[in-house]
C-alpha cells in the first residue's frame, strides 16, 4: 500500500513536471503568426475578406459589424473563449461545419496558444 502511494506521488510529480515544461503562451510569437491571418483579418476594426478580429476574444461568433457572415457562423452562438478558439483554429470545418473561412487550420498546439494569446491581448 505504501509503495503504491509512493508510485502515485511519483506519477503526479512527473505529470506536474510535464505540464510545467509546456512553454507559456507568447503574445509576441502570436503576433508574428498572425501574418497568416492578416490577408483576411484586420486588427483595426475594419472588415476585409474576413471580419475584423479586434475584440474577438470574449465576443459572440458572427457579431462583428460590417461583415456578411455565413449562416453557420451567425447562428453558431459560440463565445470565443480559449477552448472555442482552440477547437476552431485547429480544424475550422470540423468544429463549425459550413462556415466560410477558407483556412485549413493550425495543427500546432503551441502556435494556437500563441495566436489566442495575441487575440486576447489585442482586445
Ligand atoms: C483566406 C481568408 C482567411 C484567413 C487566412 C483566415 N481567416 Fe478567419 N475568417 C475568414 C472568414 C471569411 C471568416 C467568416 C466565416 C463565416 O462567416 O463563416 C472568418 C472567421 C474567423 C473567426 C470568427 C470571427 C467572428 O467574428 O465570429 C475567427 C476567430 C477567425 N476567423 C480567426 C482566424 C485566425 C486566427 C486566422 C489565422 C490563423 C484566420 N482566421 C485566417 C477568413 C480567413
Amino acid at each position: 500500500m505504501r509503495y503504491l502511494s509512493l508510485a502515485g506521488s511519483l506519477c503526479l510529480a512527473i505529470a506536474t513536471a510535464a505540464l510545467a515544461a509546456q512553454p507559456p503562451a507568447s503574445v509576441q510569437k502570436g503576433r508574428r503568426f498572425f501574418a497568416q491571418c492578416v490577408s483576411c483579418h484586420s486588427m483595426d476594426g475594419s472588415a476585409g475578406v474576413g471580419p475584423t478580429l479586434l475584440g474577438v476574444f470574449g465576443r459572440k461568433s458572427g457579431a462583428a459589424t460590417g461583415f456578411g457572415y455565413s449562416p453557420a457562423m451567425k447562428g453558431a452562438g459560440i463565445v470565443w473563449n480559449d477552448a472555442a478558439l482552440d477547437s476552431f483554429l485547429r480544424a475550422p470545418q470540423r468544429f463549425l461545419p459550413r462556415n466560410k473561412m477558407p483556412y485549413a487550420g493550425m495543427a500546432n498546439e503551441q502556435d494556437r496558444r500563441d495566436v489566442i494569446a495575441y487575440l486576447k491581448a489585442a482586445k
